[in-house]
């Protein structure tokens, strides 16, 4: 049975050649951006949502400040036709998925959709398992331009090389399709999604919006998370990002109601310093200014995107008081002082712990007050309030 595996992985590596790995990094060259319905609507999913949401990243100004994909997550699909082929929804979906991403596609922003490894999805729609190609020409012919592809009901399945499966039937459509693995870091995926043409993967069981605690699921697989325990579970995985290749530390719950504005600022400069995918995840129709305020702010969204494409890392960490450090391209550092404690508390970064000599002067400027601080040799330091970031650049 084992060696059956790796011969079947082994024909999958040597057919995704050069060119398809090529093809694949120029998908996704800086951390996709976009929109998600899961974890604001769940199953709640229809064409009117999808429209309005569009429609609302454009005028909010998140499509200005990057924001690209609009994504429907799972319980868009009903049932298999005669011949196979995936059905939507036709009471949620009326007009049909063309005509919706014919939509999307009109406001210049792209479409994505999900589906799932195994026979059926998380919320029990039918899956793609035994029917990848065929899906993936159906996406294709719908013009999808993303694709989040689940790890639900998954039984004895290999993962890689079921990824590898639908990474190539994807190809094979002849579309290019940005290809997210939601395989929640089971398999350790950053060893092997860059190799098998993943985009992006989830390196962590699923986002939930609160500051922390990891938290059963009722069936008892491990686990729901808070925003805290998804960074602990981010260290020592920086090596593996890169451009055309992220991981995932999942989707924002920025504007879900469960946390503070100080906490979702935190939440959103995390995921920046991280060069993670920023997936909004809130009623993009109905969003506080606050709120708008944080998932737009063009600075802090900069070191996100950055085209070197450096993960951000713990660069020291003094019980609850936290220093993370992402190098960019100009070879300046974005820079965050992270307090966790329940009180405020004044955090200090040395030039050393960025990777720079002490004497050297450099320009500071913090991104959430949108001020330079002057320039400063050696050292920074500021009083973070409790929860909170202050979020820096270091410019020598
Ligand atoms: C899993 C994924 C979530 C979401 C749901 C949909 O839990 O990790 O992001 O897609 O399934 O059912």
């Amino acid at each position: 049975m084992k060696s059956r595996i790796l011969v079947l992985l082994a024909v999958i590596a040597l057919s995704l050649t050069p060119a398809v790995l090529a093809q694949n990094a120029t998908l996704a060259p800086t951390p996709p951006m976009g929109w998600n319905s899961w974890n604001k609507f769940g199953c709640n999913v229809s064409e009117d949502l999808i429209r309005q949401t569009a429609d609302a990243m454009v005028k909010s100004g998140m499509k200005d400040a990057g924001y690209q994909y609009v994504v429907i997550d799972d319980c868009w699909q009903v049932a298999r036709d005669k011949d196979g082929n995936i059905v939507a929804d036709p009471q949620r979906f009326p007009s049909g998925i063309k005509a919706l991403a014919d939509y999307v596609h009109s406001l210049g922003l792209k479409f994505g959709i999900y589906s799932d490894v195994g026979s059926k999805t998380c919320a029990g729609r039918p899956g793609s398992l035994g029917h990848e190609y065929q899906d993936a020409r159906q996406y294709a012919a719908w013009t999808v331009d993303y694709l989040k592809y689940d790890w639900c009901n998954s039984t004895t399945q290999d993962a890689p090389s079921s990824y590898a499966l639908m990474r190539q039937a994807l190809d094979a459509s002849g579309r290019p399709i940005v290809f997210s693995i939601c395989e929640w870091g089971r398999h350790k995926p950053w060893l092997w999604g860059k190799e098998f043409g993943g985009n992006l993967w989830r390196t962590a069981d699923d986002i939930q919006d609160r500051w922390q605690g990891r938290v059963k699921w009722p069936a008892g697989d491990c686990c729901s998370n808070g925003v805290v325990d998804i960074v602990d579970l981010q260290v020592g995985l920086e090596s593996y990002a890169g451009p055309g290749h992220w991981n995932d530390p999942d989707m924002l719950e920025v504007g879900n109601g469960g946390m503070t504005d100080t906490e979702y600022r935190s939440h959103f400069s995390l995921w920046a310093i991280l060069a993670a995918p920023l997936i909004a995840g809130n009623d993009l129709r109905d969003m506080r200014l606050e709120v708008r305020d944080i998932l737009t702010n063009k600075e802090v969204i900069a070191v996100d995107q950055d085209p070197l494409g450096s993960e951000g890392k713990r660069v020291k960490k003094n019980g609850d008081l936290e220093v993370w450090s992402k190098q960019m391209k100009d070879g300046s550092r974005a820079v965050i002082l992270f307090n966790r404690a329940s009180g405020d508390h004044e955090i200090s970064v040395n030039w050393e712990d960025l990777g720079y000599p002490n004497h050297l002067e450099a320009a500071v400027r913090d991104l959430w007050q949108k001020k330079d601080l002057g320039r400063v040799t050696g050292k920074f330091s500021a009083t973070v309030v409790s929860h909170g970031v202050v979020m820096v650049t270091v410019r020598p």
